[in-house]
């Protein structure tokens, strides 16, 4: 009888200890600087039951070393509520990344010890409620990340005590308010991602007036007008990074942008601009990166772009553009991308790219053209990729192209190609992704072949080739092909539309 007393105690016991702490597995490393606490299994469903860490220590290490806390994606467990422990029981920690694990609540105790923390990342998590002086005393925190959450309201108090913070991102909430003076405490702030709230109808057009240290700003998806955008942005003339897509801006006053005189980025993805006036971004002389994907724009001319001596990256895709004239281009000679994909482009002029001697990458697809004019690609010496899928070529010739010693990628498929001239290949000695599927390619023989990569030719036209090189090693070139279909090939197609489509969502 005693001992069946026994046994209930400590079987009530146990229950109780299981009920009465939550169990946290770390798996502890060393790197660099960090002694990090990976938490491979956690199961955290409130804040005031205590944590218990049941990891190990590595050798001469205690609690007080611990610099992170955080889990990746072997994670297995639950931790729907942040826990104030994590900051009590490391006293040292300075930061913490818990993203994707759907934790709901922050509550008002959860950093009220905060002392030495630098960054806290929760990242697509399901917080929908920041109580206000939450943050208080992480007085030496320097990073915010709050992206995908379901946040709806920022208060003059959500942000307080944060004197040091220089980046937060709470893009891709819920927010329907931000109130008038959110960001007054945060005057150290470099970088503000506010871009895809929910509903925004309430904010103050000089929120962002304290902030005259921002370099980066993220103002994407807000549907407001480019007037009430100027109204926002004026007067942050240290801005270097402006994100302002998905604005549905029908007008757009580039001359704006002059007083930003370290203006490096803009990007303008997806929006509704009809064109760009002559000579209106003739002062931004230290852009680099240009967005200007996804709007209704239809011309360029040859003082679209003047003054824009210094940039490298130019997107112009998912426009209507149908008329490039020839020196539409030809003062961007530190041009290293150029993307023009998407368009109705029927006819590239001779003498087009004449300047892009540093073009690396360049991006035809899906427009109208119809032919490749003699020497167009010729000053494309820096080459390495290409794309001109989905147009209406019917021969690749190669005076078309020069010599592009690095060209290691090009993708011609879903043309209308039905000849390749046989030294074609000759002048991309480093070739080694060709995609030239979905073509007609009927009868035309390729036999100077030895420097692409075999494994990754998907042409129909080589079918046999690849087939006999692949199954018997023949070094023979086919003379004939069949012109049938066969499995692989339809698999890499649809794999690269695939990852075609996917690469333009990433892009968007
Ligand atoms: C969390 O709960 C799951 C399932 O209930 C269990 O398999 C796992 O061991 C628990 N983890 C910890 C650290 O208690
Ligand atoms: C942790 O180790 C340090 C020495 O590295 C020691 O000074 C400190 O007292 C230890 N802390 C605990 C809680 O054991
Ligand atoms: C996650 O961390 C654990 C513990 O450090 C490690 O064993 C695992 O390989 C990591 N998983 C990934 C996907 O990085
Ligand atoms: C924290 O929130 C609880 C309720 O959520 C409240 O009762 C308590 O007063 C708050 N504590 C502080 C210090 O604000
Ligand atoms: C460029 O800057 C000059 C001098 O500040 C100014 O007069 C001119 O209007 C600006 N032009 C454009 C297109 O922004
Ligand atoms: C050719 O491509 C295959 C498959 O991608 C790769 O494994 C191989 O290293 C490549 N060979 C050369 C010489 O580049």
């Amino acid at each position: 009888m005693r001992n069946l007393i026994g046994i209930a105690v400590s079987l009530i016991s146990l229950v109780f200890t299981q009920i009465h702490t939550q169990n946290v597995i770390c798996d502890f490393e060393t790197i660099e600087n960090d002694y990090i606490c990976t938490i491979v299994s956690a199961n955290i469903t409130s804040d005031t039951i205590p944590l218990e860490f049941l990891s190990q220590h590595l050798d001469g290490r205690n609690d007080s070393h611990v610099t992170v806390v955080k889990t990746n994606s072997s994670f297995s467990g639950r931790i729907s509520i942040y826990h104030p422990q994590f900051t009590q029981q490391f006293p040292n920690l300075q930061v913490i990344d818990l993203q994707r694990l759907r934790i709901m609540d922050l509550s008002n105790s959860s950093f009220q010890q905060c002392d030495e923390l630098r960054k806290i990342n929760l990242h697509f998590n399901e917080l929908n409620y920041l109580q206000d002086n939450l943050f208080d005393n992480c007085i030496k925190l320097v990073k915010l990340i709050l992206s995908n959450n379901h946040i709806q309201v920022l208060t003059d108090a959500t942000f307080y005590g944060l004197h040091d913070l220089e980046v937060m991102n709470i893009n891709l909430n819920l927010i329907h308010t931000i109130s008038d003076n959110v960001f007054r405490n945060n005057r150290k702030l470099k970088e503000l991602h506010l871009g895809n709230p929910w509903n925004l109808y309430q904010y103050n057009p000089r929120m962002l007036e304290y902030l005259q240290e921002l370099e980066v700003i993220e103002l994407s998806d807000w549907h407001i007008n480019f007037n009430d955008t100027e109204i926002i942005l004026n007067g942050l003339t240290n801005l270097r990074e402006i994100i302002l897509r998905k604005n549905y801006y029908d007008y757009l006053n580039f001359e704006f942008f002059s007083q930003f005189e370290n203006l490096m980025v803009l990007d303008l993805n997806d929006n509704s601009l009809r064109d760009i006036v002559d000579y209106s971004m003739q002062n931004l002389t230290n852009l680099k990166e240009l967005y200007i994907q996804g709007s209704f724009i239809q011309t360029l001319t040859e003082n679209t772009f003047t003054g824009l001596d210094n940039l490298e990256i130019l997107w112009l895709g998912y426009n209507n553009i149908d008329t490039i004239l020839e020196n539409t281009f030809s003062n961007l000679k530190n041009l290293k991308e150029l993307s023009l994909i998407f368009n109705k482009i029927d006819v590239l002029q001779d003498g087009i790219f004449q300047n892009q001697q540093n073009l690396q990458r360049l991006h035809l697809g899906v427009n109208m053209i119809t032919d490749l004019r003699p020497g167009v690609f010729e000053p494309l010496t820096s080459l390495e990729s290409i794309n001109i899928y989905n147009n209406n070529i019917k021969s690749l010739n190669t005076n078309a192209f020069g010599k592009h010693e690095h060209l290691t990628e090009f993708t011609a498929s879903w043309n209308e190609i039905y000849e390749i001239e046989r030294n074609f290949f000759e002048n991309f000695p480093n070739l080694q992704l060709l995609v030239i599927s979905k073509n007609i390619c009927i009868d035309k023989i390729i036999e100077n072949f030895q420097n692409v990569n075999v494994s990754k030719i998907l042409a129909k036209c080589f079918e046999n080739w690849v087939n006999q090189r692949t199954t018997t090693s023949s070094t023979e070139f086919p003379t004939t092909t069949d012109g049938g279909d066969n499995g692989s090939i339809l698999t890499y197609s649809i794999l690269l539309i695939i990852s075609l489509i996917f690469a333009v969502f990433i892009v968007q």
